[in-house]
C-alpha cells in the first residue's frame, strides 16, 4: 500500500507479516524503553492474538521499517472492540505523519459492526484527531493507568454505554 509523502520522506505501509518480528521489537524497544511489556495495557496483549488484518508497518524509501501498530480484541461487558496498540514510529522521522497515516489506515479497515469501540493508553492532545475522547469514569483497566491517559472511540450511543473492566478477547479473533 503506497503512501503519500511525509515532510520529506517518501513512506510507504504494509501489512506486518511474522519476518517483521525482530524489526518490531527492536522499534518498540527503541520508541518505549525495556520496562514497557510491565504496563498495564500489556495485560491485555498477553494470551490474546493481534488482528492480523489491522496489523500494519511502514517503511521509508530505503525500506527500514520506521512504524508499527496493532490491535487487539478486548471486550467491555458484553461490548467487543479493539485495544489500539502499541503504536510506534522512529524517532528519525517522527512528526511528519507517520503515525497518523498509519492510524488513519488501520482505522479506516475497522468494522463497527465488529468492533464497536477502539481503546487506547495515550494522550488525548494526539490521539483526539483520530476521534479518540477521554473514557468514561466506569471504563478500566485490569491495572492502574491514568484515567486522563484512557481514551476511547466509538458511536456517541455507543460510548456512553461503555462500562467495566476491559478484558482480552482472543475469541474475536
Ligand atoms: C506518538 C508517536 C506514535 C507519534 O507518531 P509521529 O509519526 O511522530 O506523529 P505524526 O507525525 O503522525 O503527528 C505529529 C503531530 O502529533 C503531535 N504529537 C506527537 N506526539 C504527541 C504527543 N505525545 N502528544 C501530543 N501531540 C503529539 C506533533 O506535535 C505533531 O503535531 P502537528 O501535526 O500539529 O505538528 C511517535 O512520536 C512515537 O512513536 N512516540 C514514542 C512511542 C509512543 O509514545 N507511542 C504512543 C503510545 S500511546
Amino acid at each position: 500500500m503506497s503512501g503519500p509523502i511525509c515532510g520529506y520522506i517518501m513512506i510507504t505501509l504494509h501489512p506486518t507479516l511474522a519476518s517483521h518480528a525482530d524489526d518490531i521489537a527492536a522499534l518498540l524497544n527503541t520508541a518505549f524503553g525495556p520496562g514497557f511489556r510491565a504496563r498495564t495495557a500489556e495485560r491485555l496483549r498477553e494470551n490474546n492474538t493481534a488482528i492480523a488484518a489491522l496489523a500494519y508497518i511502514a517503511r521509508d524509501q530505503h525500506d527500514a521499517l520506521v512504524g508499527s501498530i496493532s490491535y487487539w480484541p478486548v471486550r467491555l461487558g458484553r461490548a467487543a472492540g479493539l485495544l489500539l496498540g502499541p503504536l510506534a514510529v522512529d524517532a528519525r522521522v517522527q512528526g511528519k505523519g507517520v503515525g497518523v497515516q498509519l492510524m488513519q489506515t488501520t482505522l479506516d479497515l475497522v468494522d463497527p459492526a465488529r468492533f464497536a469501540f477502539v481503546i487506547l493508553v495515550g494522550d488525548l492532545d494526539y490521539y483526539a484527531r483520530m476521534g479518540f475522547a477521554t473514557a468514561p469514569a466506569q471504563v478500566h483497566l485490569p491495572g492502574p493507568v491514568d484515567p486522563a491517559r484512557l481514551l476511547i472511540r466509538a458511536e456517541e450511543s455507543v460510548f456512553e454505554q461503555l462500562s467495566g473492566t476491559l478484558r482480552p478477547a482472543p475469541e474475536l479473533c
